[in-house]
């Protein structure tokens, strides 16, 4: 017996040693490369299986989990810890002439004529101290004053893309030993970062000026289940071990680092003499908006580690190093007006109205400003001279009044609907103002965009223009009302030209063969982001067994609490709501399940397109093949579309797919590469 139990043991042991290494290789995958091989579901099964053994067997846990990502117990509060060595900081070059400067001192202090240098991004985030003992992520420190940090390590085991230990193997490669230490930056995405505040502004919390704010609250937050839910990624750019840099050269620790699977930047660049350094910061001056994460300049360092030695350090900073920093995107302006926008829920957000000012290139005449918090929070009324700020593409954001007007007058807000004069609800205690006329004409427009928008339904050319005369004509009440309009209703419609009105009724026809998550996540229910729409759609089988879910069973689901559920229920408790669903399956949207059978997973990550009429099977089929294998099916291209599979009589996704050089493929070569031929 007792030999069996043991035998018992080593296996479980084995399988969750192998859990774990699977894990760790796909969150790698996904959180470092941006290219999963398996779906978000075998993920998670994979993670549940873990959980589940680890339940059982409390003994076989040990920190370097991938469960720990979850985040463990909240903590009283922080320990500080002294840096084996300072985590100094860097000093800034606002102009190519200090960068200049900057470079004959390096010159000078070596001696030598030309210096290579390596370029790469400053990271806009928190830095992050990370120690490793025998190749395990033992703790994670803050940058603090530079000498002590606070000790985060539960937090930032919660960020997948922390490897939580490094394999022997990949240390072997990279020449190291098992203790180090990495430092870098934590950050937020844009998306990240916007999705955040949106949510924040629903619930009516703290809402953060940049993702730089959201991302440090995010990791001195003494319960690590908040930092596991903000979404945060890790940028490593300097390797030590023993306090030292081991290599010879620092591009050489770059390259280490991407061994170790630590998500380091791929855009730095090799650079010989400050004038490559220069160029490198114009290109990304003008490329930066196009990141998904914010930088805020270039930082530039001596590639030779002899070098970086010879030159040493100030008080302060490096003298190997600078940070060449990109001009603010901050200006000052008048709020002329304070407006009140209606969302699809109903809910009241107040807007600036700014004189219009010339922010980093473009002009700037409105300013969310969240709820009435954030307006008492900023102490702001109308007529005051405000500091904004825009950062990349996200909308700009008041920081603070600089000046009180001379007329200043207070922000009320209004008690009946700007949109349709129905009463304001506002609950005492709750941050949100609505507007709870549900055939509100502004919450009816708010809520189509949201249902036609890329990450639901995906239908373009669906805009706001569009939308409003839809709504405005009586042509479209609610969603469902979209699949009924004819081409002749929409080409006469302002900026609707015939061809466009034809795609774009070809774009709706599209729409109806959505897998089932987008269009739970197309319904607009608050509290059901994507990721949540996506977990419900592998429970559910379809929209009607969602709807008639209880909160218990909805509480199955993998990150739906009772806040969701409670939300899901009242959503369908509505009885216009259940019509609506009706109405949409009878048009045609009738998404069915995506418990469906996975044969492999050599799609995953890839999209598709199809156009023109199949020979061997309709679109349909087709779609469903490549979703049996992983992939994805859009019915628009763009560049992150991987292939446009092209049938006879082909439309203008064709010459969109040639215009943006994705791989287009016949019918037959799509038969080859799914293997039926
Ligand atoms: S190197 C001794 N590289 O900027 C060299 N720092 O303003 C240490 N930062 O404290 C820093 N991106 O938090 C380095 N690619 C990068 C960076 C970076 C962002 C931060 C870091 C540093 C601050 C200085």
């Amino acid at each position: 017996m007792a030999k069996a139990a043991a035998a018992n043991v080593k296996d479980v042991k084995k399988e969750i040693e192998e859990l774990r290494e699977k894990l760790g290789y796909h969150e790698y995958r996904y959180y470092v490369l941006d290219e999963p091989e398996i779906s978000d579901a075998a993920y998670d099964r994979l993670m549940e299986r873990l959980k589940e053994l680890e339940a059982a067997h409390p003994e076989l846990v040990t920190p370097d989990s991938p469960t720990v990502r979850v985040g463990g117990a909240p903590r009283e509060g922080f320990q500080t810890e002294r840096h084996g060595r300072p985590m100094l900081s860097l000093d800034n070059a606002f102009s190519y002439d200090a960068l200049r400067e900057w470079d004959r001192r390096v010159r000078e202090g070596s001696g030598k004529e030309k210096i290579e240098y390596i370029a790469e991004h400053k990271f806009d985030g928190l830095s992050i101290s990370l120690q490793y003992e025998d190749g395990v992520l033992v703790r994670g420190v803050t940058r603090g004053d530079g000498t002590t940090g606070e000790d985060v390590t539960p937090n930032v085991k919660t960020i997948r893309s922390v490897p939580l230990r490094v394999d022997a193997a990949a240390l072997k490669k990279a020449k190291l030993r098992a203790d180090f230490e990495v430092r870098g930056e934590v950050m937020m995405t844009r998306k990240a970062f916007e999705e955040l505040n949106r949510q924040q502004e629903r619930i009516g919390g703290k809402i953060f000026a940049n993702p730089r704010n959201a991302a440090a609250g995010a990791v001195r937050v003494l319960d690590p289940k908040i930092t596991a839910s903000r979404k945060l990624d890790f940028f490593a750019y300097y390797l030590l071990v023993d306090g030292k840099v081991r290599f010879a050269k620092h591009s050489e620790a770059l390259e280490a680092l991407k061994q170790l699977r630590f998500r380091a930047s791929d855009d730095w660049k090799l650079c010989n003499g400050i004038q490559e350094v220069i160029v490198y910061c114009e290109e990304w001056d003008a490329k930066r908006e196009k990141l998904p994460y914010e930088i805020d300049g270039v930082v530039i360092k001596v590639n030779s580690t002899a070098i970086q030695n010879e030159l040493g350090y100030t008080a302060k900073a490096p003298r190997w190093a600078i940070a060449f920093k990109y001009p603010a995107r901050q200006e000052t302006t008048v709020v002329k007006d304070i407006v009140v926008n209606v969302g699809r829920t109903g809910a009241l957000t107040p807007v600036a109205i700014l004189e219009p000012v010339q922010v980093g290139g473009v002009t700037v005449s409105r300013s969310t400003l969240h709820n009435m918090d954030e307006i008492e929070r900023l102490g702001l009324q109308i007529g005051d001279k405000v500091l904004i700020e825009r950062a990349g593409e996200v909308i700009p954001h008041v920081l603070k009044v600089v000046k009180p007007g001379k007329d200043r007058r207070p922000f009320r807000m209004p008690k009946t609907c700007p949109e349709c004069g129905s009463a304001i609800h506002h609950v005492e205690g709750e941050v949100a103002y609505r507007c709870v006329n549900a055939a509100c004409p502004a919450k009816r427009k708010e809520s189509i965009l949201h249902f036609a928008s890329r990450h639901a339904m995906d239908i373009d050319g669906l805009g706001e223009k569009i939308v409003d005369q839809l709504v405005d004509k009586g042509l479209v009440k609610d969603v469902a009302d979209l699949y009924s309009i004819k081409e002749e209703q929409v080409a006469v419609l302002e900026r609707m030209a015939e061809k466009s009105a034809k795609n774009l009724l070809e774009e709706i026809e599209a729409s109806k063969k959505q897998p089932l998550a987008r269009v739970i996540y197309a319904l607009g229910i608050q509290f059901v982001g994507e990721r949540t729409a996506q977990l419900l759609a592998e429970h559910f089988s379809s929209l009607e067994e969602l709807a008639d879910a209880k909160e218990e069973e909805l509480e199955q689901v993998p990150e739906v609490g009772p806040k969701v559920a409670a939300s899901i229920v009242e959503f369908f408790s509505e009885p216009a709501n259940r019509q609506l669903i009706k109405k949409l399956a009878k048009a045609g949207v009738q998404p069915k399940a995506e418990k469906r059978e996975v044969k492999s997973d050599k799609f995953a990550g890839k999209t598709f397109v199809f156009t023109g009429t199949l020979a061997n099977r309709t679109r349909e089929d087709a779609g469903a093949i490549v979703v049996e294998h992983g992939g994805q099916v859009s019915g628009s291209v763009s560049k992150k579309t991987n292939y446009v599979v092209v049938g006879q009589d082909p439309g203008s996704k064709y010459d969109k797919a040639k215009e943006l050089g994705v791989t287009i493929l016949s019918e037959g070569e799509f038969e080859k590469l799914v293997g039926r031929k």
